[in-house]
């Protein structure tokens, strides 16, 4: 994996959320760009490390209007972020899994259902949780089910399919054109609050919020000192406690910033 180092000043709770499959055009970008978009709508501090290889992470950021919640490059020098989003591509996850462990703190699959997807999807997440780099520093794993038309044999399939390989489902993604269109305006889903079939997608991006967050705690609440008379985090950054975050829905009200964010639309 052609790695950018994650060296971007953190945090203490800042975690890193690796979206990552050995197959290409699954949807990682998507899911990426779509994180931080609905972080950002919250009002956490969030920044995309693009290893896309393609470089489309960093077009979606240069895209992206300057009125929509911040989500900076991960290289921009920000000096405190949250959540750090990184889209990845890994060619060889046993020789890559040691590497893939070192930098992130959570790891969601992208997965699409058709059966060579499917099989892609399953040697990837084997070989990277059999892998011993990452049973001796085990992290939370879940697939997103992406680009599903329900009721469709091949959504049943990969539903089988993954109930068999006892990895969570996060989230599941119904396929929708929105998600090119939203990620040509340097936008996500999340961004349009006032784009009717963008509000039935948020629902997804909610629930995946929402696990993600579940899961973090698990691995990163090790004692951490307390520095003595250390402001809280919310005056120090105007960010979010981590219930609000997680409660927290889209829209103007969620945001913490004083104008909140601008209902933004899709060019026809
Ligand atoms: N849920 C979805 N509904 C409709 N289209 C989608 C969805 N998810 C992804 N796509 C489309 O699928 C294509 C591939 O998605 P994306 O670029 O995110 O995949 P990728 O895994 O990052 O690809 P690559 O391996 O080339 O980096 C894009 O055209 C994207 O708009
Ligand atoms: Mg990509």
């Amino acid at each position: 994996m052609k790695t950018q180092t994650v060296e971007t000043p953190r945090s203490e709770q800042c975690y890193r959320i690796l979206v990552v499959n050995a197959k290409g055009g699954c949807g990682k970008t998507t899911v990426a760009t779509n994180l931080c978009a609905a972080y950002a709508a919250r009002g956490v501090a969030v920044a995309l490390v693009d290893n896309d290889g393609q470089g489309s992470g960093a077009h979606w950021t240069a895209q992206r209007p300057a009125d929509a919640p911040l989500v900076e490059l991960a290289s921009s020098g920000r000096p405190a972020l949250d959540r750090i989003i990184i889209d990845g591509l890994v060619h060889d996850p046993e020789r890559e899994a040691g590497e893939l462990v070192a930098m992130a703190d959570l790891i969601l699959v992208p997965m699409l259902p058709s059966a060579i997807d499917i099989r892609a999807g399953e040697r990837f997440i084997t070989a990277l949780m059999t892998r011993p780099e990452f049973r001796a520093a085990p992290l939370p794993v879940g697939v997103i089910a992406n680009r599903v038309q329900h009721n469709t044999p091949a959504q049943a399939h990969l539903m089988h399919f993954l109930g068999c390989l006892n990895v969570p489902v996060a989230v599941t993604l119904r396929d929708s054109p929105l998600y090119g269109e939203a990620m040509g305006a340097g936008l996500g889903v999340a961004d349009l609050f006032d784009v009717r079939a963008a509000r039935k997608e948020m629902t997804a991006w909610r629930a995946l919020i929402h696990w993600v967050e579940a899961q973090l705690p698990s691995r990163a609440a090790q004692p951490r000192p307390l520095a003595a008379g250390r402001p809280s985090r919310e005056a120090r950054h105007g960010m979010p406690e981590r219930a609000r975050l997680v409660s927290g829905g889209q829209g103007p009200a969620a945001a913490g910033g004083s104008k909140g964010p601008q209902p933004h639309r899709l060019s026809a």
